[in-house]
């Protein structure tokens, strides 16, 4: 079995290098390409990979990752219709670039589109995966459980919208916390002493929910006491609607998704 990796940018590598670390004696091939090569030789050293100059090379491939930039897939395409032979897997993580899309420029392949996200770098990424047709999914499963959890969505359209939370989801988090940063900041406190305070709270936060059986409504109410400090706090949050201010912005990530696709 021989995977070529086409593209070893900032998420290809992640995936690859969580994967090596908990399976570093793995009994496939894995060759690796880039146009500059640079990457495609870093990820390969870093991997027990082979990289490859000419992307020719790869024709003998039972799988094709695509882990380049969408904005390159156009011209990729018109090399990778060439070598990439009828019933071999192709692989996709590219953004705006759905099943229907790869598809129509592989017919003849198995597509299976894959939306990581950048916390694949700490092994936990949440995969969203979706395939166009019959599809053995072992070698997926194997690679990307390493680096997260796969989450398999009904179609393109679930994949896209739940790329909302999953995907932007790190962003909205931090955004969130860069607010509680702000208020510290107002504080005059030391920029070290903050970063520590935030990430504590964030930890500590997540690892009683983690470490709790319980809901996070169950947990919130469980540090919430009537006509408290924390209760007047939550008062302000559901006076200036955040919850739909959430749901908005995870809308408009989906939207956004629909518009990339036709640009
Ligand atoms: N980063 C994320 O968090 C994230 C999350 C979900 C999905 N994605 C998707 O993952 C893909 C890669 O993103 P990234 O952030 O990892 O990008 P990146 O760091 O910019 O890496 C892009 C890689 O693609 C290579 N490349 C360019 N044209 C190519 C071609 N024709 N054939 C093979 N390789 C080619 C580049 O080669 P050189 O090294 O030679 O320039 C580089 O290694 C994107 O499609 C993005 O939508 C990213």
């Amino acid at each position: 079995m021989k995977i070529a990796l086409l593209g070893c940018g900032n998420l290809v590598s992640a995936i690859f290098k969580g994967f090596y670390q908990k399976n570093p004696d793995y009994n496939f091939e894995i060759l690796t390409y880039t146009p500059t090569h640079y990457r495609a030789e870093k990820l390969a050293k870093e991997i027990k990979g082979k990289a490859v100059e000419n992307f020719q090379d790869l024709r003998d491939c039972d799988i094709f990752l695509f882990g380049f930039k969408p904005q390159n897939y156009s011209e990729a395409v018109l090399e990778y219709k060439k070598i990439i032979p009828a019933g071999k897997q192709i692989w996709s993580v590219l953004a705006g670039i759905d099943t229907e899309i790869l598809g129509n420029d592989f017919p003849e392949n198995s597509i299976l589109r894959i939306m990581p996200s950048i916390c694949a770098e700490v092994g936990e990424s949440i995969n969203l995966y979706t395939h166009s047709n019959k599809l053995d999914l072992k070698v997926f499963e194997r690679i990307f459980s390493s680096v997260g959890y796969n989450y398999k969505t009904k179609n393109d359209d679930e994949l896209d919208q739940l790329t909302g939370v999953s995907g932007s989801g790190p962003a909205l988090l931090y955004y969130f916390f860069e607010s509680l940063v702000d208020v510290l900041e107002k504080k005059n406190m030391e920029k070290l002493e903050i970063d520590k305070f935030i990430k504590t709270l964030c930890k500590g936060s997540v690892d009683l929910w983690l470490n709790k059986n319980t809901s996070l409504e169950d947990l919130r109410k469980s540090v919430t006491s009537k006509g408290g400090m924390t209760h007047e706090a939550l008062k302000v949050f559901e006076d200036r609607g955040l919850f739909e201010t959430s749901k908005l912005a995870v809308q408009a990530a989906y939207r956004r998704s629909k518009e990339l696709k036709v640009e």
